[in-house]
């Protein structure tokens, strides 16, 4: 039975993506280890992972207006998924196994590319995925290259002058 293990090299310093990513692996070990009587609910529990995972990063992606092909791939292997979800949900679990067996490879390699790329970019330009918004750094500038822009305003700012 195929099964993926947590290994330190899938952590990639952004706490909220690297516990959606522990909990990629959950799910997908619940699917591997499925039978086929509960192969369909575990696969219906994988895509609603699958869809909520991949959101919360195309979200940061806009936030930050990050360029390239990374959103393109989540809609890519959401459709397969849901393609696949309806074979299932008719009996043919074939295609789901055939998932099953390609989604570690798949895993590895997006978590180690488009997603590393993604945690690092947020990480330099100062992008609070906890609070969904940029964050002062120490030496009070904010923002991508430290433009200022999205970052708090004083909201008790005095009247300009005339
Ligand atoms: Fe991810
Ligand atoms: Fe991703």
């Amino acid at each position: 039975m195929p099964e993926l293990q947590w290994k330190e090299d899938l952590e990639l310093g952004v706490a909220r993506m690297d516990a959606t990513h522990r909990e990629f692996v959950e799910r997908y070990n619940a699917l591997a280890g499925a039978g086929p009587d509960d192969f369909a609910a575990r696969l219906d529990e994988f895509a609603a992972h699958t869809e909520a995972h991949f959101a919360q990063e195309n979200r940061w992606m806009e936030a930050v207006g990050f360029p390239g092909c990374h959103r393109g791939e989540h809609d890519r292997v959401l459709a397969v998924v849901n393609d696949i979800r309806k074979r299932v949900a008719g009996g043919d679990l074939f295609l789901g196994r055939r998932l099953v067996e390609e989604l570690p490879a798949w895993f590895a390699n997006h978590t180690s590319g488009m997603d590393a790329a993604l945690a690092f970019h947020l990480q330099s330009i100062g992008f609070d995925v906890e609070r969904e918004a940029f964050v002062a750094r120490e030496d009070g500038s904010c923002g991508p290259q430290g433009g200022g822009c999205g970052c708090a305003t004083l909201s008790a700012a005095p009247e300009p002058a005339a």
